[in-house]
Protein backbone atom coordinates (compact mmCIF):
# COMPACT_ATOMS: atom_id res chain seq x y z
CA UNK A 1 0.00 0.00 0.00
CA UNK A 2 2.79 2.16 1.08
CA UNK A 3 4.81 1.54 -2.08
CA UNK A 4 2.16 1.86 -4.22
CA UNK A 5 1.32 5.22 -3.28
CA UNK A 6 4.98 6.47 -3.37
CA UNK A 7 5.50 5.30 -6.49
CA UNK A 8 2.41 6.85 -7.99
CA UNK A 9 3.92 9.77 -6.02
CA UNK A 10 7.41 9.47 -8.15
CA UNK A 11 5.29 8.80 -11.36
CA UNK A 12 2.53 11.94 -11.04
CA UNK A 13 5.50 14.01 -9.95
CA UNK A 14 7.77 13.25 -12.67
CA UNK A 15 4.84 13.83 -15.17
CA UNK A 16 4.30 17.02 -13.52
CA UNK A 17 7.72 18.04 -14.11
CA UNK A 18 8.13 16.66 -17.41
CA UNK A 19 5.35 18.61 -18.53
CA UNK A 20 6.58 21.90 -17.04
CA UNK A 21 9.50 21.38 -18.86
CA UNK A 22 8.23 20.67 -22.11
CA UNK A 23 6.18 23.80 -22.32
CA UNK A 24 8.73 26.01 -21.09
CA UNK A 25 12.02 24.69 -22.79
CA UNK A 26 11.67 22.34 -25.32
CA UNK A 27 10.98 23.00 -29.04
CA UNK A 28 7.14 23.44 -29.90
CA UNK A 29 7.07 19.93 -31.27
CA UNK A 30 8.04 17.97 -28.35
CA UNK A 31 5.49 19.63 -26.27
CA UNK A 32 2.78 18.97 -28.95
CA UNK A 33 3.88 15.35 -28.97
CA UNK A 34 3.92 15.16 -24.96
CA UNK A 35 0.11 16.35 -25.04
CA UNK A 36 -0.75 13.71 -27.52
CA UNK A 37 0.68 11.39 -25.14
CA UNK A 38 -1.55 12.09 -22.80
CA UNK A 39 -4.50 12.37 -25.59
CA UNK A 40 -6.19 10.01 -27.48
CA UNK A 41 -6.65 10.09 -31.22
CA UNK A 42 -9.43 7.83 -32.89
CA UNK A 43 -9.12 7.48 -36.97
CA UNK A 44 -12.04 6.25 -39.24
CA UNK A 45 -12.23 5.56 -43.28
CA UNK A 46 -13.48 9.21 -43.06
CA UNK A 47 -14.50 12.12 -41.02
CA UNK A 48 -17.27 14.25 -41.31
CA UNK A 49 -16.58 17.19 -39.24
CA UNK A 50 -19.64 19.85 -40.36
CA UNK A 51 -17.39 22.71 -39.31
CA UNK A 52 -16.99 26.07 -40.67
CA UNK A 53 -13.34 25.80 -38.70
CA UNK A 54 -11.58 22.87 -40.28
CA UNK A 55 -11.86 20.88 -43.13
CA UNK A 56 -15.30 19.54 -44.24
CA UNK A 57 -13.91 16.11 -43.97
CA UNK A 58 -10.54 14.40 -42.24
CA UNK A 59 -9.37 10.99 -41.16
CA UNK A 60 -8.47 11.33 -37.28
CA UNK A 61 -9.88 13.03 -34.39
CA UNK A 62 -7.50 14.10 -31.34
CA UNK A 63 -8.84 15.12 -27.67
CA UNK A 64 -7.87 15.30 -24.61
CA UNK A 65 -8.61 14.29 -21.08
CA UNK A 66 -11.20 16.75 -20.32
CA UNK A 67 -13.04 15.39 -23.51
CA UNK A 68 -12.29 18.67 -26.11
CA UNK A 69 -11.36 17.88 -29.59
CA UNK A 70 -7.62 19.40 -29.96
CA UNK A 71 -6.86 18.39 -33.32
CA UNK A 72 -9.04 17.23 -36.45
CA UNK A 73 -6.57 15.69 -39.27
CA UNK A 74 -5.97 13.34 -42.12
CA UNK A 75 -3.65 10.38 -41.66
CA UNK A 76 -0.19 10.51 -40.56
CA UNK A 77 2.66 8.17 -40.35
CA UNK A 78 2.37 8.25 -36.74
CA UNK A 79 -0.69 6.28 -36.21
CA UNK A 80 0.39 3.58 -37.88
CA UNK A 81 -2.26 1.17 -35.65
CA UNK A 82 -4.66 2.70 -37.54
CA UNK A 83 -3.34 3.01 -40.98
CA UNK A 84 -6.41 1.79 -43.45
CA UNK A 85 -7.66 -1.33 -43.58
CA UNK A 86 -7.30 -1.89 -39.74
CA UNK A 87 -10.06 0.95 -40.31
CA UNK A 88 -13.34 0.63 -39.82
CA UNK A 89 -16.74 3.35 -39.88
CA UNK A 90 -17.46 6.45 -40.88
CA UNK A 91 -17.18 9.79 -38.29
CA UNK A 92 -20.21 12.34 -37.84
CA UNK A 93 -20.80 14.58 -35.51
CA UNK A 94 -22.95 13.40 -32.53
CA UNK A 95 -26.76 14.19 -33.28
CA UNK A 96 -28.32 16.15 -31.11
CA UNK A 97 -32.69 16.20 -31.05
CA UNK A 98 -33.77 20.00 -30.80
CA UNK A 99 -36.84 18.86 -29.31
CA UNK A 100 -38.14 15.72 -26.63
CA UNK A 101 -38.94 15.24 -23.41
CA UNK A 102 -36.33 12.87 -21.37
CA UNK A 103 -38.19 12.10 -18.56
CA UNK A 104 -41.37 11.22 -20.44
CA UNK A 105 -39.33 8.74 -22.93
CA UNK A 106 -37.89 7.16 -19.76
CA UNK A 107 -41.28 6.45 -18.52
CA UNK A 108 -42.53 5.47 -22.10
CA UNK A 109 -39.49 2.81 -22.26
CA UNK A 110 -41.78 1.41 -19.04
CA UNK A 111 -45.21 1.46 -20.07
CA UNK A 112 -47.50 0.02 -22.65
CA UNK A 113 -46.50 1.18 -26.23
CA UNK A 114 -49.76 1.36 -27.94
CA UNK A 115 -48.82 3.20 -31.20
CA UNK A 116 -49.72 1.94 -34.40
CA UNK A 117 -52.82 -0.35 -32.93
CA UNK A 118 -55.28 -1.03 -35.24
CA UNK A 119 -58.42 -1.30 -33.20
CA UNK A 120 -59.69 -1.41 -29.59
CA UNK A 121 -59.58 -4.93 -29.04
CA UNK A 122 -55.88 -4.91 -30.21
CA UNK A 123 -55.17 -1.80 -27.32
CA UNK A 124 -56.82 -4.13 -25.06
CA UNK A 125 -54.69 -6.94 -25.92
CA UNK A 126 -51.33 -4.85 -25.35
CA UNK A 127 -52.78 -3.49 -22.42
CA UNK A 128 -53.41 -7.34 -20.79
CA UNK A 129 -50.18 -8.37 -22.17
CA UNK A 130 -48.89 -5.78 -20.50
CA UNK A 131 -49.96 -6.92 -17.12
CA UNK A 132 -49.44 -9.77 -17.23
CA UNK A 133 -45.49 -8.54 -17.48
CA UNK A 134 -45.99 -6.26 -15.06
CA UNK A 135 -48.62 -7.26 -12.91
CA UNK A 136 -47.44 -4.55 -9.75
CA UNK A 137 -49.34 -1.90 -11.95
CA UNK A 138 -52.47 -0.74 -12.26
CA UNK A 139 -53.22 0.36 -8.42
CA UNK A 140 -54.31 3.70 -6.84
CA UNK A 141 -50.35 4.00 -5.98
CA UNK A 142 -48.90 3.07 -9.30
CA UNK A 143 -51.34 3.46 -12.20
CA UNK A 144 -50.75 1.68 -15.78
CA UNK A 145 -49.68 3.81 -18.33
CA UNK A 146 -49.25 3.75 -21.65
CA UNK A 147 -48.75 5.99 -24.69
CA UNK A 148 -50.18 5.87 -28.45
CA UNK A 149 -53.54 5.58 -29.32
CA UNK A 150 -55.01 7.18 -31.36
CA UNK A 151 -59.20 7.36 -32.26
CA UNK A 152 -58.79 6.85 -35.91
CA UNK A 153 -58.23 3.31 -34.90
CA UNK A 154 -61.75 3.01 -33.83
CA UNK A 155 -63.40 4.11 -36.67
CA UNK A 156 -62.92 7.91 -35.48
CA UNK A 157 -64.70 7.83 -32.14
CA UNK A 158 -63.54 9.12 -28.86
CA UNK A 159 -62.84 6.06 -26.36
CA UNK A 160 -64.42 5.15 -23.35
CA UNK A 161 -63.70 4.53 -19.66
CA UNK A 162 -66.18 1.72 -19.73
CA UNK A 163 -64.35 0.09 -22.50
CA UNK A 164 -61.52 -0.60 -20.40
CA UNK A 165 -63.75 -2.48 -17.83
CA UNK A 166 -64.60 -4.67 -20.86
CA UNK A 167 -61.65 -7.11 -20.65
CA UNK A 168 -61.62 -9.03 -17.49
CA UNK A 169 -58.37 -8.71 -16.82
CA UNK A 170 -58.10 -5.37 -17.09
CA UNK A 171 -60.94 -4.22 -15.10
CA UNK A 172 -61.01 -2.42 -12.02
CA UNK A 173 -57.16 -1.00 -13.12
CA UNK A 174 -55.98 2.48 -12.77
CA UNK A 175 -55.33 3.37 -16.02
CA UNK A 176 -54.28 6.35 -17.77
CA UNK A 177 -53.21 6.42 -21.72
CA UNK A 178 -51.85 9.03 -23.74
CA UNK A 179 -53.38 10.14 -26.94
CA UNK A 180 -50.46 9.45 -29.82
CA UNK A 181 -49.43 13.41 -30.04
CA UNK A 182 -50.27 13.35 -25.99
CA UNK A 183 -52.78 16.36 -25.74
CA UNK A 184 -55.31 13.86 -24.34
CA UNK A 185 -55.56 11.15 -21.60
CA UNK A 186 -57.79 8.41 -21.71
CA UNK A 187 -58.29 6.71 -17.69
CA UNK A 188 -60.08 4.06 -16.75
CA UNK A 189 -62.99 3.63 -14.74
CA UNK A 190 -61.19 3.87 -11.37
CA UNK A 191 -59.82 7.32 -11.99
CA UNK A 192 -62.91 8.63 -13.23
CA UNK A 193 -63.98 7.94 -10.08
CA UNK A 194 -61.80 10.01 -8.37
CA UNK A 195 -62.61 12.80 -9.94
CA UNK A 196 -65.55 15.46 -8.59
CA UNK A 197 -69.03 15.76 -9.83
CA UNK A 198 -69.30 18.18 -11.22
CA UNK A 199 -66.38 19.18 -12.66
CA UNK A 200 -64.94 22.21 -12.60
CA UNK A 201 -64.52 24.75 -15.85
CA UNK A 202 -61.50 24.14 -17.77
CA UNK A 203 -60.80 27.29 -20.28
CA UNK A 204 -58.61 25.69 -22.66
CA UNK A 205 -59.14 22.43 -22.48
CA UNK A 206 -61.76 19.77 -23.19
CA UNK A 207 -63.67 16.88 -21.33
CA UNK A 208 -65.23 14.09 -24.20
CA UNK A 209 -68.59 13.01 -23.58
CA UNK A 210 -69.26 11.88 -26.37
CA UNK A 211 -70.02 8.95 -27.27
CA UNK A 212 -68.89 8.68 -23.14
CA UNK A 213 -66.87 10.34 -20.82
CA UNK A 214 -63.27 8.83 -20.22
CA UNK A 215 -61.18 11.71 -22.68
CA UNK A 216 -59.58 14.86 -20.86
CA UNK A 217 -57.75 17.18 -24.12
CA UNK A 218 -55.64 19.78 -23.05
CA UNK A 219 -55.43 21.76 -20.33
CA UNK A 220 -58.78 19.52 -19.23
CA UNK A 221 -56.07 16.76 -18.48
CA UNK A 222 -54.82 18.83 -15.15
CA UNK A 223 -57.90 17.53 -14.08
CA UNK A 224 -56.81 13.88 -14.12
CA UNK A 225 -53.27 14.67 -13.34
CA UNK A 226 -54.14 16.18 -10.36
CA UNK A 227 -54.61 12.66 -9.06
CA UNK A 228 -52.21 10.81 -10.66
CA UNK A 229 -49.16 9.71 -8.05
CA UNK A 230 -46.04 11.33 -8.81
CA UNK A 231 -43.80 8.99 -9.61
CA UNK A 232 -41.15 8.61 -6.83
CA UNK A 233 -37.10 9.87 -7.11
CA UNK A 234 -36.09 6.44 -7.48
CA UNK A 235 -38.63 5.87 -10.34
CA UNK A 236 -37.40 9.42 -12.24
CA UNK A 237 -33.76 8.23 -11.58
CA UNK A 238 -34.60 5.10 -13.37
CA UNK A 239 -36.66 6.87 -16.41
CA UNK A 240 -33.56 9.00 -16.86
CA UNK A 241 -30.90 7.08 -17.02
CA UNK A 242 -32.86 4.17 -19.25
CA UNK A 243 -34.22 7.07 -21.45
CA UNK A 244 -30.05 8.33 -21.67
CA UNK A 245 -28.75 4.74 -22.24
CA UNK A 246 -31.24 4.42 -25.09
CA UNK A 247 -30.71 7.50 -26.86
CA UNK A 248 -27.05 7.24 -26.81
CA UNK A 249 -27.91 3.75 -28.86
CA UNK A 250 -29.60 5.96 -31.58
CA UNK A 251 -26.70 8.01 -31.64
CA UNK A 252 -27.77 10.62 -29.46
CA UNK A 253 -25.36 13.15 -27.91
CA UNK A 254 -27.61 15.56 -26.79
CA UNK A 255 -31.50 16.85 -26.27
CA UNK A 256 -33.26 19.86 -25.88
CA UNK A 257 -35.50 19.15 -22.97
CA UNK A 258 -38.80 20.92 -24.02
CA UNK A 259 -40.62 21.70 -20.66
CA UNK A 260 -38.99 20.54 -17.33
CA UNK A 261 -40.14 21.47 -13.84
CA UNK A 262 -37.92 23.62 -11.50
CA UNK A 263 -38.11 20.27 -9.11
CA UNK A 264 -37.22 17.84 -12.02
CA UNK A 265 -34.08 20.19 -12.77
CA UNK A 266 -32.85 19.61 -9.22
CA UNK A 267 -32.83 16.10 -9.65
CA UNK A 268 -31.15 16.57 -13.40
CA UNK A 269 -28.20 18.31 -11.25
CA UNK A 270 -27.58 15.96 -9.03
CA UNK A 271 -27.90 12.81 -11.59
CA UNK A 272 -25.79 15.01 -13.97
CA UNK A 273 -22.30 14.24 -11.06
CA UNK A 274 -22.98 10.28 -12.05
CA UNK A 275 -21.09 9.12 -14.33
CA UNK A 276 -23.76 7.51 -16.68
CA UNK A 277 -25.23 10.93 -17.50
CA UNK A 278 -24.15 10.27 -20.86
CA UNK A 279 -26.82 12.43 -23.03
CA UNK A 280 -26.22 16.75 -22.84
CA UNK A 281 -29.50 18.21 -21.90
CA UNK A 282 -30.38 21.45 -22.51
CA UNK A 283 -33.60 21.96 -20.79
CA UNK A 284 -36.41 24.23 -21.19
CA UNK A 285 -37.78 25.31 -17.76
CA UNK A 286 -41.35 25.12 -17.73
CA UNK A 287 -43.37 26.34 -14.71
CA UNK A 288 -45.26 23.71 -11.85
CA UNK A 289 -48.02 25.89 -12.95
CA UNK A 290 -47.55 25.91 -17.10
CA UNK A 291 -47.31 29.26 -18.12
CA UNK A 292 -46.79 31.46 -15.18
CA UNK A 293 -43.86 33.02 -14.23
CA UNK A 294 -42.44 31.09 -11.16
CA UNK A 295 -39.21 32.73 -10.80
CA UNK A 296 -39.20 31.90 -6.85
CA UNK A 297 -38.57 28.66 -8.20
CA UNK A 298 -36.71 29.29 -11.79
CA UNK A 299 -32.45 28.78 -11.86
CA UNK A 300 -30.21 28.79 -14.66
CA UNK A 301 -27.43 26.02 -15.06
CA UNK A 302 -24.08 26.15 -16.88
CA UNK A 303 -21.37 23.74 -16.58
CA UNK A 304 -18.08 23.53 -17.93
CA UNK A 305 -18.32 19.86 -19.29
CA UNK A 306 -21.37 20.54 -21.00
CA UNK A 307 -23.74 18.03 -19.71
CA UNK A 308 -26.76 20.23 -18.09
CA UNK A 309 -27.47 23.95 -19.98
CA UNK A 310 -30.35 25.65 -18.28
CA UNK A 311 -31.40 29.38 -19.35
CA UNK A 312 -34.40 29.04 -21.32
CA UNK A 313 -38.09 28.82 -20.48
CA UNK A 314 -41.22 26.94 -21.97
CA UNK A 315 -44.47 28.57 -22.98
CA UNK A 316 -47.66 27.41 -24.32
CA UNK A 317 -49.54 29.12 -26.77
CA UNK A 318 -52.12 26.33 -27.73
CA UNK A 319 -52.76 23.00 -28.05
CA UNK A 320 -52.63 20.29 -31.47
CA UNK A 321 -53.59 20.03 -34.40
CA UNK A 322 -54.65 16.27 -33.83
CA UNK A 323 -57.49 17.39 -31.24
CA UNK A 324 -58.80 20.31 -33.44
CA UNK A 325 -56.93 22.19 -30.26
CA UNK A 326 -54.46 24.26 -32.07
CA UNK A 327 -55.43 28.20 -32.72
CA UNK A 328 -56.26 29.09 -36.26
CA UNK A 329 -56.66 32.41 -37.73
CA UNK A 330 -59.93 30.64 -39.19
CA UNK A 331 -62.02 28.17 -38.60
CA UNK A 332 -60.86 24.36 -39.27
CA UNK A 333 -62.35 22.84 -42.80
CA UNK A 334 -63.66 20.13 -41.05
CA UNK A 335 -64.98 21.68 -37.99
CA UNK A 336 -66.42 25.19 -39.51
CA UNK A 337 -67.75 26.10 -35.84
CA UNK A 338 -64.40 25.82 -33.98
CA UNK A 339 -60.83 27.89 -34.87
CA UNK A 340 -59.49 25.87 -31.67
CA UNK A 341 -58.47 27.48 -28.80
CA UNK A 342 -55.53 29.58 -26.92
CA UNK A 343 -53.98 28.14 -23.91
CA UNK A 344 -53.38 31.97 -23.02
CA UNK A 345 -54.85 35.20 -24.25
CA UNK A 346 -52.07 37.37 -26.14
CA UNK A 347 -51.44 39.69 -23.69
CA UNK A 348 -50.99 37.47 -21.17
CA UNK A 349 -48.40 35.34 -23.65
CA UNK A 350 -47.00 38.92 -24.27
CA UNK A 351 -46.60 39.63 -20.64
CA UNK A 352 -44.87 36.19 -19.87
CA UNK A 353 -42.64 36.34 -22.70
CA UNK A 354 -41.45 39.88 -21.67
CA UNK A 355 -41.39 39.06 -17.94
CA UNK A 356 -39.04 35.69 -18.69
CA UNK A 357 -37.03 37.77 -21.14
CA UNK A 358 -36.53 40.72 -19.27
CA UNK A 359 -34.77 37.81 -16.35
CA UNK A 360 -32.43 36.77 -19.02
CA UNK A 361 -33.93 33.68 -20.32
CA UNK A 362 -34.60 32.36 -23.54
CA UNK A 363 -37.97 32.16 -25.15
CA UNK A 364 -39.34 29.09 -26.45
CA UNK A 365 -43.52 29.16 -27.30
CA UNK A 366 -45.21 26.55 -28.37
CA UNK A 367 -47.04 27.27 -31.48
CA UNK A 368 -49.09 24.74 -33.80
CA UNK A 369 -52.01 26.71 -35.11
CA UNK A 370 -51.57 29.97 -37.61
CA UNK A 371 -52.85 32.01 -34.65
CA UNK A 372 -50.88 30.76 -31.78
CA UNK A 373 -47.94 31.42 -34.57
CA UNK A 374 -49.09 34.88 -34.94
CA UNK A 375 -49.55 35.40 -31.35
CA UNK A 376 -45.85 34.42 -30.45
CA UNK A 377 -44.32 36.60 -33.31
CA UNK A 378 -45.99 39.05 -31.50
CA UNK A 379 -45.48 38.63 -28.17
CA UNK A 380 -41.69 38.16 -29.13
CA UNK A 381 -41.28 41.40 -30.95
CA UNK A 382 -42.98 43.46 -27.77
CA UNK A 383 -40.28 41.63 -25.81
CA UNK A 384 -37.77 42.56 -28.20
CA UNK A 385 -38.71 46.46 -28.33
CA UNK A 386 -38.20 46.15 -23.82
CA UNK A 387 -35.03 44.27 -24.21
CA UNK A 388 -33.24 46.38 -26.81
CA UNK A 389 -35.09 49.54 -27.15
CA UNK A 390 -32.27 51.42 -29.21
CA UNK A 391 -31.11 48.20 -31.59
CA UNK A 392 -33.08 46.52 -34.56
CA UNK A 393 -35.52 43.91 -33.28
CA UNK A 394 -33.54 41.33 -35.57
CA UNK A 395 -30.30 41.88 -33.92
CA UNK A 396 -31.68 41.81 -30.71
CA UNK A 397 -33.23 37.91 -31.85
CA UNK A 398 -29.55 37.63 -33.05
CA UNK A 399 -28.51 37.66 -29.29
CA UNK A 400 -31.74 35.91 -27.45
CA UNK A 401 -32.27 33.33 -29.95
CA UNK A 402 -36.02 33.00 -29.65
CA UNK A 403 -37.69 29.77 -30.70
CA UNK A 404 -40.87 28.54 -31.30
CA UNK A 405 -41.34 25.54 -30.80
CA UNK A 406 -43.25 23.14 -33.78
CA UNK A 407 -43.54 26.02 -35.96
CA UNK A 408 -46.33 24.06 -37.77
CA UNK A 409 -48.83 26.36 -39.57
CA UNK A 410 -47.61 29.70 -40.35
CA UNK A 411 -49.83 32.13 -42.55
CA UNK A 412 -47.23 33.28 -44.93
CA UNK A 413 -47.26 37.24 -43.70
CA UNK A 414 -45.96 35.63 -40.61
CA UNK A 415 -43.76 34.29 -42.25
CA UNK A 416 -42.32 36.90 -43.56
CA UNK A 417 -42.34 38.51 -39.92
CA UNK A 418 -40.33 35.51 -38.59
CA UNK A 419 -37.56 35.66 -41.60
CA UNK A 420 -37.28 39.87 -40.89
CA UNK A 421 -36.72 39.02 -37.20
CA UNK A 422 -34.67 35.14 -37.49
CA UNK A 423 -36.78 33.73 -35.23
CA UNK A 424 -35.78 30.08 -34.88
CA UNK A 425 -38.45 27.19 -35.68
CA UNK A 426 -37.92 24.45 -34.05
CA UNK A 427 -39.43 21.89 -36.50
CA UNK A 428 -40.33 18.10 -36.12
CA UNK A 429 -40.07 16.12 -39.38
CA UNK A 430 -42.14 12.82 -38.28
CA UNK A 431 -44.83 15.35 -37.25
CA UNK A 432 -45.06 16.31 -41.06
CA UNK A 433 -45.17 13.06 -41.57
CA UNK A 434 -47.63 11.51 -39.13
CA UNK A 435 -49.56 14.36 -39.71
CA UNK A 436 -49.94 14.13 -43.60
CA UNK A 437 -52.99 12.09 -43.70
CA UNK A 438 -55.02 14.52 -42.07
CA UNK A 439 -53.65 17.98 -42.12
CA UNK A 440 -55.14 18.54 -45.45
CA UNK A 441 -58.80 17.43 -43.94
CA UNK A 442 -58.62 19.59 -41.24
CA UNK A 443 -57.01 22.46 -43.08
CA UNK A 444 -57.92 22.67 -46.53
CA UNK A 445 -55.53 22.37 -49.52
CA UNK A 446 -54.75 26.42 -49.67
CA UNK A 447 -53.62 26.54 -45.79
CA UNK A 448 -51.97 23.42 -46.20
CA UNK A 449 -50.20 24.41 -49.23
CA UNK A 450 -49.18 28.20 -47.63
CA UNK A 451 -48.81 27.55 -44.53
CA UNK A 452 -48.09 23.69 -43.06
CA UNK A 453 -45.49 22.08 -42.38
CA UNK A 454 -42.62 23.89 -43.97
CA UNK A 455 -39.21 22.68 -43.92
CA UNK A 456 -37.18 23.74 -46.79
CA UNK A 457 -39.22 27.58 -46.65
CA UNK A 458 -37.86 28.17 -43.60
CA UNK A 459 -34.39 27.16 -43.81
CA UNK A 460 -32.73 30.93 -43.88
CA UNK A 461 -34.06 31.05 -40.24
CA UNK A 462 -31.85 28.15 -38.93
CA UNK A 463 -34.39 25.58 -38.30
CA UNK A 464 -33.74 22.99 -35.29
CA UNK A 465 -34.92 19.40 -36.00
CA UNK A 466 -36.31 17.09 -33.77
CA UNK A 467 -38.77 14.29 -33.25
CA UNK A 468 -40.49 15.23 -29.93
CA UNK A 469 -40.04 12.09 -28.28
CA UNK A 470 -42.00 10.03 -27.01
CA UNK A 471 -44.79 11.49 -29.21
CA UNK A 472 -42.39 10.26 -31.80
CA UNK A 473 -40.01 7.99 -31.80
CA UNK A 474 -36.59 9.21 -30.97
CA UNK A 475 -34.60 7.36 -33.45
CA UNK A 476 -32.70 10.63 -35.45
CA UNK A 477 -32.77 8.53 -39.15
CA UNK A 478 -36.12 8.38 -39.14
CA UNK A 479 -36.17 12.30 -38.90
CA UNK A 480 -34.09 12.55 -41.40
CA UNK A 481 -36.09 10.32 -43.65
CA UNK A 482 -39.06 12.29 -43.46
CA UNK A 483 -37.50 15.57 -44.19
CA UNK A 484 -35.48 14.29 -47.14
CA UNK A 485 -38.52 12.40 -48.69
CA UNK A 486 -41.85 13.68 -46.68
CA UNK A 487 -42.86 10.45 -46.28
CA UNK A 488 -43.63 8.52 -43.67
CA UNK A 489 -40.43 6.61 -42.22
CA UNK A 490 -42.50 3.63 -41.04
CA UNK A 491 -44.32 2.55 -44.40
CA UNK A 492 -41.68 4.47 -46.63
CA UNK A 493 -44.88 5.91 -48.53
CA UNK A 494 -45.88 8.91 -48.97
CA UNK A 495 -49.66 10.67 -47.95
CA UNK A 496 -51.16 9.20 -51.06
CA UNK A 497 -49.86 5.77 -50.01
CA UNK A 498 -47.72 5.70 -53.05
CA UNK A 499 -43.62 7.08 -53.76
CA UNK A 500 -44.45 10.24 -53.97
CA UNK A 501 -43.77 12.96 -51.01
CA UNK A 502 -46.30 14.90 -49.24
CA UNK A 503 -45.64 18.68 -50.95
CA UNK A 504 -42.37 17.35 -52.08
CA UNK A 505 -41.81 21.16 -52.49
CA UNK A 506 -40.66 21.34 -48.70
CA UNK A 507 -38.11 18.63 -48.56
CA UNK A 508 -34.54 19.11 -47.13
CA UNK A 509 -31.35 17.73 -48.90
CA UNK A 510 -29.44 15.34 -46.72
CA UNK A 511 -26.64 17.59 -45.66
CA UNK A 512 -29.03 20.17 -44.57
CA UNK A 513 -31.33 17.66 -42.62
CA UNK A 514 -28.33 16.54 -41.37
CA UNK A 515 -27.47 20.19 -40.13
CA UNK A 516 -30.69 20.59 -38.31
CA UNK A 517 -29.99 17.81 -36.42
CA UNK A 518 -26.44 18.59 -35.47
CA UNK A 519 -25.94 22.70 -36.36
CA UNK A 520 -29.28 23.61 -35.73
CA UNK A 521 -29.91 22.33 -32.15
CA UNK A 522 -25.88 23.78 -31.01
CA UNK A 523 -27.07 27.43 -32.54
CA UNK A 524 -30.62 27.29 -30.52
CA UNK A 525 -29.01 26.09 -27.36
CA UNK A 526 -26.00 28.74 -28.06
CA UNK A 527 -23.93 25.83 -27.92
CA UNK A 528 -21.79 27.06 -31.43
CA UNK A 529 -18.21 26.06 -31.30
CA UNK A 530 -19.04 22.91 -29.06
CA UNK A 531 -21.32 21.35 -30.35
CA UNK A 532 -22.77 20.07 -34.06
CA UNK A 533 -19.58 19.74 -35.65
CA UNK A 534 -16.31 18.09 -35.16
CA UNK A 535 -13.90 20.33 -34.90
CA UNK A 536 -10.95 22.18 -32.48
CA UNK A 537 -12.08 23.08 -28.93
CA UNK A 538 -15.57 21.94 -29.35
CA UNK A 539 -16.85 18.43 -27.69
CA UNK A 540 -15.50 15.19 -28.62
CA UNK A 541 -18.71 14.06 -29.19
CA UNK A 542 -19.02 11.58 -32.40
CA UNK A 543 -20.94 8.88 -34.04
CA UNK A 544 -19.70 6.26 -36.16
CA UNK A 545 -21.72 4.31 -38.93
CA UNK A 546 -20.82 1.65 -40.74
CA UNK A 547 -21.75 3.12 -44.60
CA UNK A 548 -21.31 7.20 -45.21
CA UNK A 549 -25.06 8.51 -45.12
CA UNK A 550 -24.84 9.94 -49.05
CA UNK A 551 -24.26 6.69 -50.48
CA UNK A 552 -27.14 4.92 -48.68
CA UNK A 553 -30.14 4.04 -50.70
CA UNK A 554 -32.69 7.23 -49.81
CA UNK A 555 -35.14 3.60 -48.34
CA UNK A 556 -31.65 2.98 -46.01
CA UNK A 557 -31.82 6.05 -44.38
CA UNK A 558 -35.26 4.33 -42.17
CA UNK A 559 -32.99 1.63 -40.73
CA UNK A 560 -29.66 3.12 -40.33
CA UNK A 561 -28.25 1.22 -37.33
CA UNK A 562 -25.24 3.07 -35.36
CA UNK A 563 -22.12 1.58 -34.57
CA UNK A 564 -20.64 3.26 -31.72
CA UNK A 565 -21.54 6.74 -29.87
CA UNK A 566 -19.19 9.06 -28.12
CA UNK A 567 -19.80 11.96 -25.87
CA UNK A 568 -17.26 13.92 -24.54
CA UNK A 569 -14.37 11.68 -25.50
CA UNK A 570 -16.37 8.64 -23.93
CA UNK A 571 -17.39 5.83 -25.97
CA UNK A 572 -21.03 5.56 -24.27
CA UNK A 573 -22.82 3.04 -26.78
CA UNK A 574 -20.72 0.66 -28.99
CA UNK A 575 -23.00 -2.22 -31.26
CA UNK A 576 -21.48 -5.36 -30.64
CA UNK A 577 -21.42 -7.17 -34.03
CA UNK A 578 -20.01 -11.00 -34.05
CA UNK A 579 -19.06 -11.15 -37.28
CA UNK A 580 -16.67 -8.38 -37.35
CA UNK A 581 -15.37 -9.58 -33.48
CA UNK A 582 -15.52 -5.79 -31.83
C1 LIG B 1 -7.05 20.53 -44.24
O1 LIG B 1 -6.40 19.32 -44.61
C2 LIG B 1 -5.11 19.49 -45.13
C3 LIG B 1 -4.60 18.11 -45.57
O2 LIG B 1 -4.68 17.18 -44.52
C4 LIG B 1 -4.20 20.13 -44.09
O3 LIG B 1 -2.91 20.36 -44.63
C5 LIG B 1 -4.81 21.44 -43.62
O4 LIG B 1 -4.04 21.98 -42.56
C6 LIG B 1 -6.24 21.22 -43.15
N1 LIG B 1 -6.83 22.49 -42.83
C7 LIG B 1 -7.42 22.75 -41.66
C8 LIG B 1 -7.97 24.13 -41.49
O5 LIG B 1 -7.50 21.92 -40.79
C1 LIG C 1 -71.84 23.73 -34.60
O1 LIG C 1 -72.40 24.31 -33.43
C2 LIG C 1 -73.77 24.05 -33.24
C3 LIG C 1 -74.24 24.84 -32.07
O2 LIG C 1 -73.31 24.84 -31.03
C4 LIG C 1 -73.94 22.55 -33.07
O3 LIG C 1 -75.32 22.25 -32.90
C5 LIG C 1 -73.40 21.83 -34.28
O4 LIG C 1 -73.48 20.43 -34.09
C6 LIG C 1 -71.97 22.22 -34.53
N1 LIG C 1 -71.50 21.65 -35.78
C7 LIG C 1 -70.36 21.02 -35.91
C8 LIG C 1 -69.99 20.56 -37.27
O5 LIG C 1 -69.58 20.83 -34.97
C1 LIG D 1 -56.23 37.69 -20.54
O1 LIG D 1 -56.20 36.69 -19.55
C2 LIG D 1 -55.92 37.19 -18.26
C3 LIG D 1 -55.72 36.02 -17.33
O2 LIG D 1 -56.70 35.04 -17.53
C4 LIG D 1 -57.04 38.13 -17.84
O3 LIG D 1 -56.78 38.66 -16.56
C5 LIG D 1 -57.13 39.27 -18.83
O4 LIG D 1 -58.22 40.10 -18.53
C6 LIG D 1 -57.27 38.74 -20.25
N1 LIG D 1 -57.12 39.84 -21.17
C7 LIG D 1 -57.92 40.02 -22.22
C8 LIG D 1 -57.62 41.19 -23.08
O5 LIG D 1 -58.82 39.25 -22.46
ZN1 LIG E 1 -43.02 18.51 -27.05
Amino acid sequence: MAILSTQTLIASSTAVIAIAVALSVLPGWFSAKLLWFYSETRCYVSVTTLSALNNATAECITFNPAGIVTAVFDDLISYPIYKAGTRYGYAYPGLWDGHGHLLQYGEMLQSVNLFGSQSMDDVLGKISLYLDQNPQVGTSTEWLRGIGWDQAAFGGKMPTSSELEDDDSIKGKYIMLDRVDVHCVWVSQAVLNLLPDPLPETPGGEVITTPGPGVFCDNAMDLVLKYFPKPSKVQKTKYIKNAMKDLNSLGIVGIHDAGVAPADIKLYEELVEDKDWSVRVYAMLECEKRNTVCFDDAFKVTRDDGLLDVRSVKLFADGALGSWGSAMITPYTDHTNSSGSLLVNASTLTDLTTAWATAGYQINIHAIGDLANRLAIDAMSAAFDVLCPDAPRHDCQALHRFRIEHAQIIHPDDQKRMFELGIIPSIQPTHATSDMVYAETRLGPQRTEEEAYRMRSLLPVNPVLGSDFPVEPANIFQGIFAAVTRRSPHTGLGADGGEKGWYADETLTLEDALKGFTLGPANAAFLEGKAGAIEVGGFADWIVLDEPLDEMDIDELRSVKVRETWVGGKRVYRRYDKSVGY
